[in-house]
């Protein structure tokens, strides 16, 4: 452990009843000032996490670390966390500024001091001048900000944000993802933010953590994730993505549709039966004598920027397609791809969530 982390999860495992665990031994480092993201699908352990780490319930086994001491045992007012939740769990009667102080009254500052703070809280989040309105005058999104403003306002090392988007609409929704990583900027503290669009981490984070099933299937930065997937789950949920059989015939050398293609991946054994993924944006159209593969084209829609071409080859592979350019629905075409764009995956890791899947 470096002196950057501020959190570690050594081997948590988060059982509720003698049921199956809900995280399943589970270790990961959280460093300081950096923007995470926990990424997965509903009902895979994302809140149970950010509870686990702001102290509202304690690991079945392992340890939790914060600047280095376990933690385990303290209680969520003596930790440097605190949290926004989806619901935001504002109280309806009182107005913004005494939303915001009801913390630090609970602590007895003094008056004047929590005055300047809650002063400085609201400013953080672009709400001055609305100390006095009450919350049912607050549109969504300044709600939002209000339960951030509650949130920063007792200075935490660690700022814990549960989904908190998912209630805003799709313009209101980018713009405060801005917001909240211009904010994370300039407060300088570690955000833990929890999502399950992959958009939104893909676009906010330094660092995600794709997780199904109660364990964190890859960590890494947005870029890391999205070009190099460690398993088919991680390459389905982040991004839309073609994945067929294959086997790595040997460095460099994958075979895949009944064909060899030059590849960039290396270090599996001969002939090792592996799993290949080609993005849709990396796929090129071109005619069927200049492509790699020969594919029929059998749907295609306009998504403003491109057009999501829908293509199956003779063996009846689909093989989607992001292009500027235009096909005609029942001709044939050609697909080329560079090495590059061929990611090949170990099956190892496809058939360890296969255990977990049957579980
Ligand atoms: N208090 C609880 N008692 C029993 N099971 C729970 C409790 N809280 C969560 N769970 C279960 O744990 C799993 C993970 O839940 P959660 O961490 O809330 O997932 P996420 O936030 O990723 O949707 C779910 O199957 C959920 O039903
Ligand atoms: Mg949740």
């Amino acid at each position: 452990m470096n002196n950057k982390t501020i959190i570690r999860f050594e081997q948590v495992t988060k059982k509720y009843d003698d049921d199956l665990p809900v995280l399943d031994n589970v270790s990961f480092e959280i460093e300081r000032g950096k923007f995470y993201t926990l990424l997965g699908p509903s009902g895979c352990g994302k809140t149970t996490i950010l509870r686990l780490i702001a102290g509202f319930t304690e690991p079945t086994s392992g340890t939790i670390y914060f600047n280095g001491k376990n933690i385990n045992h303290v209680t969520p007012n003596k930790r440097q966390v605190n949290t926004v939740f989806q619901d935001y769990a504002l109280f309806p009667h009182l107005n913004v500024f005494e939303n915001v102080a009801f913390g630090l009254r609970i602590k007895k500052m003094k008056k004047d001091i929590i005055e300047q703070k809650v002063k400085d809280a609201l400013r953080f989040v672009n709400l001055s001048g609305y100390e006095q309105r009450n919350i049912q005058e607050m549109s969504g999104g300044q709600r939002q900000r209000v339960a951030i403003a509650r949130a920063i306002v007792n200075e935490p090392e660690v700022l814990l944000l549960d989904e908190p988007l998912s209630a805003l609409d799709l313009k209101l929704r980018t713009e405060m993802q801005y917001e909240l990583r211009e904010l994370q900027r300039r407060l300088g503290i570690t955000f833990i933010f929890v999502t399950h669009d992959q958009e939104e981490a893909l676009a906010m984070s330094d660092e995600i953590f794709v997780l199904n099933k109660g364990k964190i299937q890859q960590s890494g930065t947005p870029k890391d994730i999205y070009d190099e997937p460690v398993n088919r789950f991680v390459a389905d949920f982040i991004g839309e993505s073609n994945i067929v059989a294959g086997k790595m015939i040997q460095d460099y050398l994958v075979e895949f549709v009944g064909k060899q293609f030059e590849c960039v991946d290396k270090g599996f054994a001969p002939n090792e039966d592996v799993e290949v993924v080609i993005r849709p944006e990396d796929l090129e159209i071109t005619t069927p004598e200049k492509g790699k593969l020969k594919v029929y084209v059998d749907s295609q829609l306009f998504r403003g920027v491109h057009y999501e071409i829908c293509c199956y080859d003779k063996d009846g592979n689909e093989w989607l397609v992001h292009s500027t350019k235009k096909a005609e629905v029942g001709d044939e075409i050609g697909l080329y791809f560079e090495p590059e764009a061929i990611h090949v995956m170990r099956l190892e890791e496809n058939s360890r969530i296969g255990v977990a899947d049957e579980k």
